[in-house]
Formats: C-alpha cells, sequence, structure tokens
C-alpha cells in the first residue's frame, strides 16, 4: 500500500464526524436517482478546474484540445469559472458520461482513476485518482449516486447502515459509514466488547462485556450504555433472534451455555444448557434455531429458538470457530460452514444429517511470508455467506488474505489481501462490499466483492475482531 494512500486516509478521519453523519440523515428515496445539476456546478466543476501536481488540469485538454465526448466549454477570457449558460453545456456533456447511481460503470469515475483502484487500464490525460478514497473522487462519485442514495440504503426515516466493529483489546467500539468510509462515531465504556448485534428498529445495539460479565445495551443515538444485564458467565459472541425480541450470548466460561435476553425488558430470562463453552452463536436465516460452537468440545450445539432447549449436537473433529450458513430454496438451512481449530480453511456440514460432506483447505499464497504467531489455534478465522448466497469468503490469519469460494461448487473464485491476521468479516446489506477486521493492523479493510479489489482502509481501536451490519436511528 504505498504511503501516499495511507496519507489520504489520515486525511480523510482527521475530519470530525458531524458533516458525514449530516449527509447520511437523507429524506425519502427517490427509485431512479437524477443527476442534480447544482451540486454539479457548485461542486464537480471546481474539480474539472483544479490543478493536480505533476498533472495538467481536466479543462487544459478537454476544453477543446482533444477530442473526445467530453466537451467543456473553454474558459473566457480572464474568468477564473464559467457562466450558467456554459455550466449547462458542461452538465450535459459530462452527464453522458456516467450512469446515474452507479460510480463504478461511469466513465467518468473510471477514466482517470489509478487501474489498481479499479479505474480504467488507460487514460490519455493520465490518472488523476489514486484511489477511491480521493476527496475529489469521492465528491464526484456522490453526485452520480444522487441524493437518494444514502436514503435507499435506509429504508426508514432517521436511520443508516453502519459497520459496527469492536476492538477485543480496547474499551471502545467504532461505527463506520459505509457510504464515505469514514468513523461516524464510537462506543466508549465497553471493555473487551466482544460479540454486537442490533435491534431491528435501529434503536439500540447489543454488546458483550466480557469484562463485567454482561450484556451492554447501548442507544443508538446517544451512544450511551443505557442497560447491563448480568449473564451467568463471562460472555463471548452474541446473535439476535429473527423476530428481535430475544439476544443470545454465548458464555465461554464452563459449563458453557447460552443466555437468553429478552429485549424488550432487557432481563436475563434463561441460561440453556448446552455441550460445551461456547464462543460463536448464530441464528439460522430461517430463524428456527439457535447454532452455538464450542472450541473444547467440537460440537455444535442446535437450540430450538420456540423452546429454547437443546435440539440436538454436532460433533466434529477439532474445535469449533467461526460458521456461516446457505439455504434451500424453502428458506431452510442447507449447510453450515464452519472454521476449524488448527485448520486452515473450512468444512462443510450438512444442516440435516450434521454429517461433514467437505473440506476446503486454503492454498499457500506463493510470494507472501506465513505467519503463525499468535494464531491462538485458528489459522483461518473469519467466515460469511454473501447475501445473495452466491460466495463463501473465508479469511486466513497466516496469509493476511481472503480466499472467495463460488457456491455451491465451492470453486475458489479469487483472493485479496486484507491485511494482517483477519479475524471477522460483514457485508454491506446489498452485497456490495465487505468490510474486514484486520486486527494486526488496527484497521477494517474495505473490498468490493464484484471487482474483488480493495477500496479503504478505516483506522479502528486496538485488535478489532468481531464486526456486524446494522441499520441504526442516527442524530437528526
Ligand atoms: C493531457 C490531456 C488530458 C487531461 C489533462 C485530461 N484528459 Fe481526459 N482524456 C484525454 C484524452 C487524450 C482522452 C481520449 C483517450 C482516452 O480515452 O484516454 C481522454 C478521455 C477522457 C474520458 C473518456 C471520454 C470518452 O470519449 O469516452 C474521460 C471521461 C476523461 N478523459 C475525463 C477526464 C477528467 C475528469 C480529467 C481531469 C480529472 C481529464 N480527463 C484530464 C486527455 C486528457
Amino acid at each position: 500500500m504505498p504511503t501516499l494512500l495511507v496519507g489520504v486516509l489520515f486525511v480523510l478521519l482527521a475530519f470530525p464526524a458531524a458533516p458525514a453523519l449530516a449527509q447520511t440523515t437523507a429524506p425519502a428515496a427517490s427509485q431512479s436517482p437524477a443527476l442534480d445539476f447544482e451540486t454539479f456546478r457548485t461542486k464537480v466543476q471546481p474539480i474539472l478546474l483544479a490543478s493536480r501536481e505533476g498533472l495538467v488540469r481536466c479543462i487544459t485538454c478537454h476544453g477543446g484540445k482533444v477530442g473526445t465526448r467530453l466537451r467543456l466549454e473553454p474558459l473566457s477570457d480572464g474568468a477564473a469559472a464559467w457562466t450558467e449558460e456554459q455550466s449547462r453545456k458542461n452538465f450535459a456533456s459530462v452527464s453522458s458520461l456516467v450512469v446515474a447511481g452507479s460510480p463504478m460503470t461511469s466513465r467518468l469515475l473510471l477514466h482517470p482513476l489509478d487501474r489498481q483502484a479499479g479505474g480504467d487500464a488507460f487514460h490519455g490525460g493520465g490518472k488523476h485518482w489514486r484511489s477511491q478514497l480521493d476527496p475529489e473522487w469521492q465528491t464526484v462519485a456522490a453526485w452520480v449516486r444522487g441524493p437518494g442514495a444514502a436514503a435507499a440504503a435506509a429504508p426508514t426515516g432517521g436511520t443508516a447502515v453502519r459497520i459496527i466493529q469492536t476492538n477485543a483489546a480496547g474499551d471502545d467500539t467504532h461505527l463506520i459509514d459505509p457510504a464515505t468510509n469514514r468513523v461516524v462515531g464510537v462506543i466508549r465504556g465497553v471493555e473487551i466488547p466482544h460479540g454486537v448485534t442490533t435491534a431491528p428498529d435501529g434503536s439500540r445495539l447489543y454488546l458483550s462485556n466480557e469484562s463485567l460479565h454482561t450484556l451492554d445495551a447501548v442507544d443508538a443515538v446517544t451512544l450511551t450504555v443505557v442497560k447491563r444485564v448480568p449473564l451467568s458467565g463471562r460472555p463471548n459472541n452474541v446473535a439476535l433472534s429473527k423476530d428481535g425480541r430475544k439476544v443470545y450470548v454465548g458464555i465461554a466460561q464452563a459449563p458453557g451455555a447460552l443466555d437468553v435476553i429478552d429485549t424488550a425488558a432487557l432481563t436475563n430470562v434463561k441460561t440453556v444448557p448446552v455441550k460445551g463453552s461456547i464462543h460463536n452463536v448464530y441464528v439460522t436465516p430461517d430463524g428456527k434455531y439457535a447454532v452455538a460452537g464450542s472450541i473444547p468440545e467440537s460440537t455444535i450445539s442446535i437450540v430450538d429458538t420456540v423452546t429454547d432447549t437443546l435440539a440436538r449436537t454436532i460433533k466434529l473433529s477439532a474445535g469449533i470457530r467461526p460458521m456461516a450458513f446457505d439455504t434451500n430454496a424453502d428458506g431452510s438451512t442447507k449447510n453450515i460452514y464452519v472454521q476449524l481449530s488448527n485448520f486452515h480453511g473450512f468444512a462443510v456440514v450438512d444442516f440435516a444429517s450434521g454429517k461433514e460432506t467437505a473440506r476446503i483447505e486454503h492454498p499457500a499464497i506463493e510470494g507472501e511470508h506465513p505467519h503463525t504467531d499468535g494464531l491462538q489455534g485458528a489459522p483461518a478465522h473469519g467466515l460469511a455467506v454473501s447475501p445473495d448466497g452466491k460466495t463463501l469468503w473465508s479469511t486466513s490469519k497466516v496469509y493476511g488474505y481472503a480466499y472467495v469460494h463460488s457456491l455451491p461448487d465451492l470453486k475458489e473464485k479469487g483472493r485479496v489481501f486484507v491485511g494482517q491476521h483477519p479475524e471477522w468479516v460483514t457485508f454491506t446489506p446489498d452485497g456490495r462490499y465487505i468490510y474486514i477486521a484486520a486486527a494486526g493492523d488496527n484497521m477494517v479493510f474495505v473490498v468490493d466483492t464484484a471487482t474483488l479489489k480493495e477500496v479503504a482502509r478505516v483506522p479502528v481501536g486496538q485488535v478489532p475482531k468481531r464486526n456486524a451490519t446494522g441499520l441504526l436511528k442516527v442524530p437528526r
């Protein structure tokens, strides 16, 4: 990663959070985004006039000298800006080189963008933007996306999609706005936050607190703890029931259990005995089962979410680490994909029979030095099925890569570097981007899932591990 890009990142993140928050609290979504002339005139046009070190200005070439579809009006003698009439003509020409709502298929954004950052192979005027993080690129992209973009991702008024990143060696949790890839909020005062999930109405976050052995309910707007619910032991990860009424908390302290927290009363209503101490817990996509993995017992406990009792267990040959699920046509659970202790890859378990049907080992990456220090028995940790069900992402702490497999055939379709000691992954709701916690870099890597290219690195706290995607209320 060039130091320049890292520099740009820090400049970006040095801005206060408030403007980004205001931006995403957009009013009702318009279905087909239209290009806005005023935004073009006041925000985009200055970029076409600006000078950049080592480069010629856009206007110098596209103001008549080169014959391309990008035709900018020549500036009148002595003028520093275009007139209204000239701006209208520029708007018409520039608009023909973008696809409203889709920055990454817009020639205007791809031609001057560095190839490494997802740009076109060649531009006769050179590469003006080294990354999609360039503030100019972001400004043009925001115009192309249109004012409805943020709201489109947030169907209800006053909420916005957030990537929530806990920090395993910190007392803070970071909220990232995926529209800008900036940190827009920090929850403080939850020491060793482990897992996180969010209320369906966006009003709250629930964080398991490993230092106090509580589940902490946090107000999404004020970002303060409203209640700490005592647990039956030291917690690990959490999962929300499909109806949002319960949070299941994996209890890592022996003998292990699943605590059930009623989200309306904010009380611990049941401790469900399961097999072994629990590391990660999930609720299946159909909502019928809470699925909890035990490292010391190598078991997966399957709990019926209607009765909150243990329905069955699946025993495998090694400790159960992260899991992911796909579904049959009727929505029922098809496979459990599972990373195992001391295995550099994942196993596939048929949900109905409980039988392991395949095991995929991640190959070594040529030219990359394998890391074996601090793996804590989990060479591969971080696993998720994409929202469209077509790919499985598995991260390797040994090589710092994500391996992407297509489903259901389990063929590797690509790899991408995602930083040191990647630990956990989460997708944006539309599946276009994946956010990967790089615990060894104190960063979250953002990868475009279509191109498998890194688009941003967002600095967060110490040793970021579990993360999640949620729709959260934002300050008005
Ligand atoms: C040194 C001259 C020069 C500069 C400066 C320059 N361009 Fe270009 N641009 C060209 C040439 C030559 C082409 C045609 C060849 C090609 O496609 O690369 C072109 C093509 C394009 C195209 C594709 C147009 C089409 O017909 O499809 C876009 C979009 C574009 N430039 C955008 C920009 C933007 C935005 C800037 C400023 C950030 C800029 N250019 C700066 C020379 C320049």
